[in-house]
């Protein structure tokens, strides 16, 4: 069986939505500094993951190297460097002959490669699916996940293959999360090639809510909050979302230059305690008219979480119902907003408010305390 190493969903950072290619030791020391150094180590995010693109060949006996420009010292001195501030280190690979980014891949490698993923101390594999001509994505997975148990260290196993396969399906048995879309790009909606803005990647996984479980999360792709190209307000939705869905936490911003909404954001403890709920069942949409949605999460202990989405352009009055929260009506409930930090005290029916253009509001809702 694949060993327990995510009972909630993973968090950390990965190299690949703020600089792509353009990975190196300095780059990785600098946002292992910055992850401690900006109380995002304090808000639970622990794996730094070097996603395409350190790779550049394999020798004579076929062991993968590192770009030795890029990663002069090697990727066991780096591990060593971020275990040494107290945060676990993942690697990237692709199961085809070459990754996304054309370094060499894992086809065929798979054994050599886990043992020395082990050797070097990694803790998380990103495993992706370019070059991988005619594999069976659930056979080629499941060779790696094997490898990897076999490798006699523990390393989460983040599955790639972008939802193609119908994941859900069969890599709860072998990956801790896997992908269930193309790449997300950091804008608020719409297709650009294979990637997706916000609500398109929202609304792909609306319905997989059934899917997740602890040891075994559906990944809408990585955070984009602090990379510019959306508005706070839209950033605390991508957020928000994330935690209804009980997405992997997997910033992927510069943690060296952040503004004081991103860090805001991306630390909010509330939202992240919603994220990393032990419970572990992802939110689902409850209801949907036009521009406006309801999310409900069922957390641990009986409290709910609830988010009122405007997508729209103009500010909503929104409220969740105790039904909707599946609730007895007249039954009290404190409530706090997980944005504001306001609380209302023993509240029953319903509970809402104004919500901005492109906007949330998320409410944790404690019944039965009063
Ligand atoms: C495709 C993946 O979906 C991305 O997240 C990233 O890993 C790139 N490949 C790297 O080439």
């Amino acid at each position: 069986p694949k060993p327990n190493l995510a009972p909630t969903p993973p968090m950390g950072w990965n190299s690949w939505n703020k600089f792509a290619c353009n990975v190196s030791e300095q780059l990785i020391r600098q946002q292992a500094d910055a992850m401690v150094a900006s109380g995002m180590k304090a808000a639970g995010y622990t794996y730094i993951v070097i996603d395409d693109c350190w790779q550049k060949s394999r020798d004579a006996d076929g062991n993968i190297q590192a770009d030795p420009e890029r990663f002069p010292s090697g990727i066991k001195a780096l591990a060593d460097y971020v275990h040494s501030k107290g945060l676990k280190f993942g690697l990237y690979s692709d199961a085809g002959s070459l990754t996304c980014g054309g370094r060499p891949g894992s086809a065929g490698h798979e054994f050599q490669d886990a043992r020395q993923y082990a050797r070097w101390g990694v803790d998380y594999l990103k495993y992706d699916w370019c070059y991988t001509g005619p594999r069976n994505p659930e056979a080629a997975y499941t060779i790696m996940a094997k490898a990897l148990r076999e490798s006699g260290r523990d390393i989460v196993l983040s599955i790639c293959e972008w939802g193609n396969s119908q994941p859900g399906r069969w890599a709860p048995a072998i990956g801790h999360l896997w992908r269930t879309t193309g790449d997300i790009w950091d804008g608020w909606k719409g297709k650009k090639e294979w990637s997706h803005g916000l609500l398109d990647i929202i609304d792909m996984n609306a319905e997989l809510w059934s899917e997740s479980a602890p040891n075994g999360w559906n990944d809408p792709d990585m955070l984009e909050v602090g990379n510019g190209g959306m508005t706070a307000t839209e950033y605390e939705s991508h957020f928000s979302i994330w935690a209804m869905l009980a997405a992997p936490l997997i910033a992927g911003n510069d943690l060296s230059k952040m503004d004081a909404d991103t860090k805001r954001i991306l630390t909010n403890a509330e939202v992240i305690k919603v994220d990393q709920d032990p419970l572990g069942r992802q939110g689902r949409r409850v209801w949907r008219e036009g521009d406006l949605e309801i999310w409900v999460r069922p957390l641990q202990g009986g409290d709910r979480a609830a988010v009122l989405f405007n997508r729209g352009d103009k500010p909503a009055e929104m409220a969740v119902s105790w039904e909707q929260l599946q609730l007895p009506p007249k039954l009290k409930a404190d409530v706090l907003d997980l944005w504001s930090g306001k609380k209302a005290k023993a509240v029953a029916g319903r509970h809402g408010g104004t919500v901005a253009p492109h906007g949330v509001l998320m409410f944790r809702v404690s019944p039965g305390v009063q």
